[in-house]
């Protein structure tokens, strides 16, 4: 078929689920999550690599899937948004941010629940210079940044009471 020309197979783990589609290589990781995968928490801000709004996981690193051809992903592990919650509970960061008031517009806020989720990940008892620092790729126009801050600390003292 015409529109397949030129597409290749992927196969690659997508929220613990294996997942295979055809995609042209050089395909945005981006665009192949919210169209074929249909995973639009995944948000395009700037398309520059420069906003973090398109922030996953992959192989536990994250990266701005803006700027990574699906190709790479290819083999990889890869977390969105949609993977976090269990069911109908909340991960704790989400539930950190809507109750801190961390999210307004919601634009940014996938991209920077997955770079908080990294930044505890390598990081659970971070201060706060750490985590303005594990944020500092993901930009917010709303917020002012007070409520994300205290929504990582929030999160991260609630993973220490329940660990
Ligand atoms: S949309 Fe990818 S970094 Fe801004
Ligand atoms: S909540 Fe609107 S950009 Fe962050």
């Amino acid at each position: 078929m015409a529109d397949t020309v030129g597409k290749i197979e992927i196969q690659c783990t997508v929220n613990g689920s294996h997942s295979h589609f055809k995609a042209y290589p050089m395909a945005r990781l981006l665009d192949v999550l919210r169209e074929e995968l249909h995973l639009t928490g995944t948000k395009e801000g700037c398309g520059e690599g420069e906003c973090g709004s398109c922030a996953v996981l992959m192989d536990g690193i994250l990266v701005n899937s803006c700027l990574v051809p699906v190709l790479q992903a290819a083999g990889s592990s890869v977390i969105t948004i949609e993977g976090l919650a269990a069911g109908e509970t909340l991960h704790v960061l989400q539930e950190a941010f809507l109750e801190c008031g961390g999210a307004q517009c919601g634009i940014c806020t996938p991209g920077m629940i997955l770079a908080a989720v990294h930044l505890l990940n390598g990081t659970p008892e971070p201060t706060t210079e750490e985590i303005r620092e594990g944020l500092s790729g993901n930009l917010c126009r709303c917020t002012g940044y007070s409520q994300i801050v205290d929504a990582v600390a929030e999160a991260a003292a609630r993973r220490r009471t329940t660990a």
